[in-house]
């Protein structure tokens, strides 16, 4: 290039350059704060930008963080942390194993002026819907909640005070006993392309329509917008 031709097109070349360092600055501060565990399990997914990243960080203080009375927990609980259900030491997301403690025990009875509830249950238990069925919501819900907060922090109320913990009450016909699983890649469950799913199941109707699977819409909770859904629970 000549003067005369480097004179011409400068500009060019200044706002090249000025582009292509802003380029490497934000490069180099998005990969210097990649966090070490990024794409492991249990870490953040791989490309958050570094916002998203310290958001990830702070979810996961709060799910290992164990919770007081103080800050609400209570007055029945079951586990202080998500963690403590949700992973062993130093592993968090991971299956509940201890299953005396980190699995729940849901009830619910049938609703006694439904259809059903005259049958026996063994007759109607497959064809039961959500009508015929009552999880006790106005007495605490359907899961059991096996710990107290006086028993456990005397310390913080009257000795008169004494909550006790639950128990399955006597006429709930209905129990299930749930295992708290493993949680961990949520996070990449999340991120396969709606495309992708909505392709191999095209692909899967092509080669083995016996075997195929049908990717269901769901409404997305942040954008509202329908989504492939890939969860277990709708
Ligand atoms: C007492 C144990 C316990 C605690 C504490 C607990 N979980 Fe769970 N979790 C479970 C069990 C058991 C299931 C399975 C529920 C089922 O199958 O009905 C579950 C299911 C889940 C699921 C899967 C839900 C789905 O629809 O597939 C997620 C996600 C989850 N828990 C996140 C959390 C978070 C976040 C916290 C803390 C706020 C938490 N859990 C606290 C036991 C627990």
């Amino acid at each position: 290039m000549t003067f005369k031709t480097f004179f011409k097109y400068r500009f060019v070349v200044y706002v090249l350059a000025i582009g292509f360092a802003a380029y490497a600055v934000v490069w180099l501060l998005n990969n210097a704060t990649r966090p070490a565990d990024e794409g492991n399990f249990g870490g953040p997914i791989l490309g958050l930008t570094p916002e998203q990243n310290r958001k990830f960080f702070l979810a996961k203080t709060f799910f290992e963080k164990k919770f007081t009375p103080q800050e609400g927990l209570g007055p029945l609980f079951n586990e202080r942390s998500c963690a403590a259900c949700h992973g062993d030491p130093d592993e968090v997301g991971g299956e509940g194993r201890d299953l005396s403690s980190t699995s729940i025990m849901n009830f619910a009875r049938r609703v006694p002026n439904s259809e059903v509830a005259k049958k026996p249950l063994k007759e109607v238990i497959a064809t039961l819907g959500k009508r015929d069925v009552d999880f006790f919501l106005t007495q605490g819900g359907p899961s059991l909640q096996r710990r107290s907060v006086t028993t456990e922090f005397p310390d913080l109320y009257p000795s008169e005070v004494q909550i006790d913990f639950e128990q399955i009450p006597i006429d709930a016909e209905l129990q299930s006993n749930r295992h708290a699983q493993i949680i961990w890649g949520a996070g990449l469950i999340d991120n396969i392309a709606d495309g992708d799913i909505i392709n191999n199941a095209l692909k899967e109707v092509q080669e083995h329509p016996d075997l195929a699977g049908r990717p269901i819409s769901a409404i997305d909770r942040f954008t509202e917008l329908p989504r492939a859904s890939r969860f277990g629970w709708k």
